[in-house]
């Protein structure tokens, strides 16, 4: 659409006049890193800006612009970027050493607070990402299931190498993956029965998240628990991102218990992690003081800084009352938000829960991941790009993530921005949503 083609344009055109010592950095890098870049999903046209700091829910960028970050580090930054408990938590355990290479008492506390949260884990293992513990996870089944099958979900995003955007991948670790339809009762129920005494494991996200925040209804997320139970195996839950909802994550709020959950993002307070773990009994076959056990390694599982952050984290600031308060305090916002939209009768939707939602141009919150037309892309694209020069910053696919450090104050400048789009562009909204 040449209407639509035109705004971005101009947009991006505002956007390069605005940073040239950002656009400067990103042709610097271009010469190491491929595209400038290590991390796709940091990439957007025309470059991405340069981030120098972080002070409590706000970043400022090379050439000086202060935003309010809804990117959140696609979820891991809960706690901002400069609360005090953790960084001193950090310089303490730095005063001490930096790789250790034994055990710490650090490692041994967080494993406590995890436990006691989420109704499923009885004892966890500690490794390096949300990735590792995605692959731990799986490899965890097949090891006590003796089987090999994995199924997973269109759309699911567990890692780097565990990813579903569109069905299968090369990109992925060649484990036994069978994809199916997120939010599909019947058919998933189906499947299930029908891969029987082959199938491993479910690995579902609670909310599908790089997917399009998509909630897993109740009674999908029941029948994957009964189904798996059936043919004998392991049901995981990613909860990587969700486990900031509430104190326990999905499994609490919904009371639906897997066998296996994986953790990660935020847990360490904001530094380099991931978890996996289970009931004592499933856990048993990483028990070193077991004839025969598995051995599980990774040098960095429990490096001091992470433990440490992650002890102060969870322990003192993100206590599950403090999780509950959050939860309902950001739901509320999402919902006043959607109600905003509908005021205006504009199709937008923020799609998620509590803290973590994701803008879709829809008249109706999405239940099925639905792939985005071109148009719908570019809208996307103008949405991140003008919200961004009005000193909002939300990922370039449209999610949302919300810190603890955020106040009313911070969430309103989220409403302005976007009613302020809503407004300029109601008719462009109207026609690429019709289609
Ligand atoms: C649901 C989910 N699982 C797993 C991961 C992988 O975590 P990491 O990036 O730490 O490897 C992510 C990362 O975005 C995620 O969103």
């Amino acid at each position: 659409m040449h209407e639509l083609q035109q705004a971005l344009d101009a947009a991006r055109q505002r956007y390069v006049t605005a940073n040239p010592k950002s656009r400067e950095a990103d042709k610097q890098a271009e010469q190491y890193l491929p595209g400038g870049n290590t991390r796709t999903v940091l990439y957007h046209d025309p470059f991405p800006l340069t981030m120098v700091q972080g002070e409590g829910p706000e970043l400022v960028d090379l050439d000086g612009h202060r935003y309010v970050d809804f990117v959140g580090e696609f979820s891991a930054g809960l706690f901002g970027h400069s609360d005090a408990r953790i960084k001193s938590a950090i310089h303490h355990a730095l005063d001490h050493g930096i790789a250790l290479g034994g055990v710490t008492r650090y490692e041994r506390e967080l494993a406590r607070l995890l436990c006691e949260r989420f109704p499923s884990l009885e004892q966890l293992r500690f490794c390096n990402s949300g990735t590792e513990a995605a692959l731990m996870a799986i490899t965890t089944a097949r090891l006590v299931t003796g089987r090999d099958k994995v199924l997973v979900f269109n759309g699911a995003y567990h890692g780097g190498v565990v990813k579903f955007p569109t069905g299968l991948s090369r990109f992925n670790a060649p484990y036994d993956f069978v994809v199916a339809d997120y939010n599909d009762v019947e058919g998933t129920a189906q499947l299930i029965r029908q891969i029987g005494d082959k199938l491993a494991a479910v690995m579902v996200e609670p909310i599908l998240g790089a997917g399009g925040n998509i909630p897993g209804t109740r009674a999908f997320l029941e029948t994957l628990r009964r189904a798996s139970r059936e043919v004998g195996a392991l049901l995981i839950f990613d909860e990587v991102k969700t486990a900031r909802l509430g104190p326990g994550g999905v499994q609490t709020l919904l009371d639906v218990t897997p066998d296996l959950t994986t953790l990660g993002k935020f847990i360490a307070g904001g530094l380099p992690t991931g978890a996996f773990g289970g009931s004592a009994e499933l856990m048993a076959c990483y028990n070193p003081k077991q004839e025969g056990a598995s051995k599980h390694a990774g040098t960095f599982n429990n490096n001091v800084c992470s433990m440490a952050a992650g002890v102060v984290a969870l322990g003192e600031v993100f206590t599950p009352q403090r999780a509950k308060e959050f939860f309902e305090w950001s739901e509320d916002y999402r919902q006043s938000f959607n109600a905003m939209f509908a005021e205006k009768s504009v199709p937008m939707v923020c799609n998620g829960l509590g803290s973590m939602f994701a803008i879709h141009f829809s008249a109706k919150p999405l239940e099925r991941m639905t792939p985005r037309s071109p148009d719908c892309h570019l809208l996307n694209a103008l949405l991140h790009m003008e919200l961004l020069l009005d000193g909002v910053l939300i990922c370039s696919r449209g999610d949302m993530f919300l810190s603890l450090p955020m106040n009313d104050t911070h969430l309103d400048r989220a409403r302005n921005a976007l009613m302020g789009f809503a407004d300029r562009h109601q008719a462009l909204i109207a026609a690429v949503v019709k289609g």
